[in-house]
């Protein structure tokens, strides 16, 4: 049995489909801050297979040990936090609440059950400004927001606590920026009010629920002037977690890898992508540079590929379409159904 945290969570439900479909047994649990039931029930849909939803806070220390118990839980893949960049500059003390306090109630838990498997959703924002690129693991660390020294911190946290004790299993999975989409059309990403990630916000411009996107800056030293990133497929993301899951069983140890696809795009290569995937136009305005962004961030992902056997596997196109049929299929996230 695999624990998902957040695993109602836009990246969690697609990391439990490719679980259920992998043949693990998944309890899922989440406070459903940001999601809903809904997204669960969709996930069983995809599978054909039932899994098991425990509604509780991470935080809880009680809840979560009795979860692992009552489920013999195995490994946990640990999504559960909260995610916004600019609303931790504003309540910093909720994200390191919920994202450092809530992983050291969850480790806590798992010692006191004896669990000692654990994949963490880690975030390419541990690097900061990139010194350079492609950015490997060996990159020095920092942060810039709350947000990110939450992500920081628990890596800290992570490394201590495996230099104390070698026979916990942990890897650190540092995220690029995940897109797209299951192929069903039936889950995918569902922000609360207005979208901060670039494909969120193309996709509701592109289904006519915006008029147009601001695309924050064309004066960055890019091939086109506008910002550059490493945007991966959610289900290659996904799989990314089974490979290292597998890794962990077999091997023990701390891992620490990029999931990126090594391709950076431009804010304008993902218009125009996205305007050919949906056949819908995507009107846009350059406007300022926004606070806090880098011009450029891509991932060298050859580690994960030497480590797990994992590189991602679908491209730009395969992002935009299933991103697309989620958006038309659904229009305003779970609430259509
Ligand atoms: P999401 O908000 O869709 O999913 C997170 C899930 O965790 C939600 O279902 C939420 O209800 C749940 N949750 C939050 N706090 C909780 C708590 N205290 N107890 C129980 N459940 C809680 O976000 P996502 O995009 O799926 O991200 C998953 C993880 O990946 C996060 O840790 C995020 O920081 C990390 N990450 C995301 C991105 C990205 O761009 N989406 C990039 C890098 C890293
Ligand atoms: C991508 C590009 C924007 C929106 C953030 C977090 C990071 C990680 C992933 C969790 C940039 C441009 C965007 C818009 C735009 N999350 N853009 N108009 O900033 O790379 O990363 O999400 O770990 O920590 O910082 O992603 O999707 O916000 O932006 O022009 O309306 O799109 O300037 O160049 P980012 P993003």
């Amino acid at each position: 049995m695999i624990m998902v945290t957040g695993g109602a969570g836009y990246i969690g439900t697609h990391i439990c489909v490719e679980l259920l479909a992998a043949g693990h047994d998944v309890v899922v649990f989440d406070n459903f801050c940001n999601s809903q039931p809904e997204a669960v029930q969709r996930v069983e849909q995809i599978s054909g297979r039932k899994l098991t939803l425990v509604t509780g806070d991470i935080r809880d220390p009680v809840a979560l040990e009795a979860a692992l118990r009552q489920h013999a839980v195995k490994a946990v893949i640990h999504c559960a936090g909260l995610k916004a960049v600019g609303e931790s500059v504003e309540q910093p003390l909720a994200y390191y609440d919920n994202n450092v306090v809530g992983t050291l109630r969850l480790l806590e838990a798992m010692r006191a059950a004896g669990v000692n498997t654990l994949v963490f959703s880690s975030s390419a924002t541990v690097y900061g400004e990139p010194q350079y690129l492609p950015l490997t693991e060996a990159h020095p660390l920092s942060a810039t927001n709350p947000y990110g020294r939450s992500k920081l911190m628990i890596e800290d946290i992570l490394r201590d606590l495996h230099r104390s004790d070698a026979s916990w299993r942990i890897g650190i999975l540092r995220y690029f920026n995940p897109v797209g989409a299951h192929i069903s059309g039936k889950i995918g990403e569902n922000p609360r009010g207005v979208p901060n990630n670039l494909l969120p916000f193309v996709a509701q411009v592109a289904v006519g629920l915006r008029s147009s996107l601001n695309v924050w800056g064309d004066d960055y030293e890019t091939p086109d002037g506008t910002g550059v990133r490493d945007y991966i497929h959610v289900v290659d993301l996904a799989d990314g977690h089974l490979k290292a899951l597998a890794y962990l069983q077999k091997q023990g140890g701390l891992l620490t890898v990029n999931l990126g696809t090594g391709n950076g795009y431009s804010v304008l290569d993902m218009v125009k992508a996205f305007a050919e995937a949906s056949g819908k136009p995507v009107p846009y305005q350059v406007m300022p540079r926004r606070a806090g962004d880098v011009a450029a961030c891509y991932a060298e992902p050859s580690e994960a590929l030497r480590l797990l056997g994992w590189r991602a596997e679908r491209g730009l196109d395969a992002m935009c379409a299933d991103a697309w049929r989620w958006q038309s299929g659904n229009p305003n996230g779970f609430a259509s159904s």
